[in-house]
């Protein structure tokens, strides 16, 4: 059973929007669980860092000048192959794409502001969850694991 960690946001939009609870409540449903999470008005550095990828890409600015236009709700969530699951929970990138039942597919309209983010593979879990929490999530049992083993 591969447990994992993943790093996962809920964009400035959602956080407006007053989504946080949903996604979350989605996420949670799944069996995925939280171990960390905070709301954090994003600086420009971070926001540099966290989308470094991107950073020659034509929409990179506007991506950066979005990310820190409000408060993000970031969060890191538990479970067996949570990097992959939490993927395809969200849907496609863009939402016009998204299948109904995903997030994005759900809750969101355009490609700029698709409502929540996830790590796309382990290195890059690694490496957001060491940025955005530098502190460390916390570590806890539930009971339920017991019967659910
Ligand atoms: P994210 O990193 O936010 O979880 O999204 P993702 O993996 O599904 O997509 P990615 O390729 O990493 O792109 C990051 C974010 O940049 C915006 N984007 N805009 N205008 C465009 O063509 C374009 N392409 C990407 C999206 O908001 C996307 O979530
Ligand atoms: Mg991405």
């Amino acid at each position: 059973m591969a447990q994992e960690q993943t790093f996962v946001m809920v964009k400035p939009d959602g956080v407006q929007r007053g989504l946080i609870g949903e996604i979350l409540a989605r996420f949670e449903r799944k069996g995925l669980k939280l171990v960390a999470a905070k709301l954090v008005q994003v600086s420009q550095e971070l926001a540099e860092a966290h989308y470094a990828e991107h950073r020659e890409r034509p929409f990179f600015p506007e991506l950066v000048r979005f990310i820190t236009s409000a408060p993000v709700f970031a969060m890191i969530l538990e479970g067996e192959n949570a990097i992959a699951v939490v993927r395809g929970m969200m849907g496609k990138t863009n939402p016009a794409e998204a299948q109904p039942g995903t997030i994005r597919g759900d809750l969101a309209l355009t490609i700029g502001m698709n409502v929540v983010h996830g790590s796309d593979s382990p290195e890059s879990a690694k490496r957001e969850m060491e940025l955005w929490f530098p502190e460390g999530a916390l570590s806890y049992e539930r009971s339920l694991d017991a019967w659910l083993a």
